[in-house]
């Protein structure tokens, strides 16, 4: 398995995270892939957003799950980050899908676990699973730490490659049968307790281990020496190894 580095939510250290132009500066830096968040807001729009309010990286504040997708035109999302990205629009999968058929990007799509309860978050699924039928080549991996809505849509689509996130606090001795219930190519687990006798079990059990969220690249470097194929990164403007 080749080893990976994921520009996680975009370039996300030189521009505002998971906006068009963090994935645009991770491709200008050689990025073949890219990780992001998408949920999903009233009007059933998948869009690409980390946390569950606009608070913290838009100009705007409160929960996004009543929007339609032409409110999207009144939000900034990249003033919060510097000047220079005044404007900056949330992404909707379907630019993210668009911009991947353009470019060759392939991408770690990150289903958040939806607040609003099962209906929204079975709609979410749903949604993705639409938005990607106009993939024309690009590959995507689909993880999330709800590892219910995991195993929904591998049920769904088994055609797509499945990543189940752990933090460290839930990575217990059960990884084994969580990762064949919920039928995951992928572990991913949080590098912050991740010991090189973890990542030779899930290797010899036959998953790829794809880190989150690696900025130094002297642990990057130690974790693909212990075998791991992939790390997320904010800083991939630095660590992309042409
Ligand atoms: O997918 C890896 C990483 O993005 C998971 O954590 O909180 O950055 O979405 P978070
Ligand atoms: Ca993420």
């Amino acid at each position: 398995m080749d080893t990976r580095i994921y520009a996680h939510r975009g370039a996300s250290a030189i521009a505002p995270e998971n906006t068009m132009a963090a994935f645009k500066k991770a491709v200008e830096f050689g990025a073949t892939w890219i990780e992001t968040d998408v949920d999903i807001i009233g009007d059933g729009t998948p869009i690409l957003i980390h946390d569950s309010t606009l608070d913290r990286t838009t100009n705007k504040s409160g929960s996004y799950y009543d929007l339609k997708v032409e409110d999207l035109d009144d939000i900034d999302a990249g003033s919060w980050f510097s000047p220079e990205f005044a404007g900056e629009r949330i992404p909707t999968l379907r630019e993210l899908v668009a911009f991947m058929n353009e470019t060759g990007l392939n991408a770690n799509i990150e289903l958040k676990s939806n607040e609003a309860g099962a209906k929204m978050s079975l709609e979410l699924v749903d949604a993705v699973l639409r938005e990607l039928e106009a993939l024309d080549g690009p590959q995507v991996i689909i993880s999330s730490f709800n590892h219910v809505l995991l195993k929904i849509l591998k049920d769904k689509a088994p055609q797509y490659r499945v990543g189940a996130l752990f933090v460290a606090e839930n990575l217990w001795d059960d990884w084994r049968s969580m990762l064949e219930l919920v039928g995951a190519d992928y572990i991913h687990p949080d590098d912050s307790t991740l010991t090189r006798a973890q990542v030779k079990a899930f290797r010899e059990a036959g998953y790829g281990v794809n880190v989150w969220t690696v900025n130094s690249p002297a642990r990057a470097n130690e974790l693909f020496n212990w075998g791991v194929t992939g790390i997320f990164t904010d800083n991939a403007h630095q660590m992309l190894r042409h």
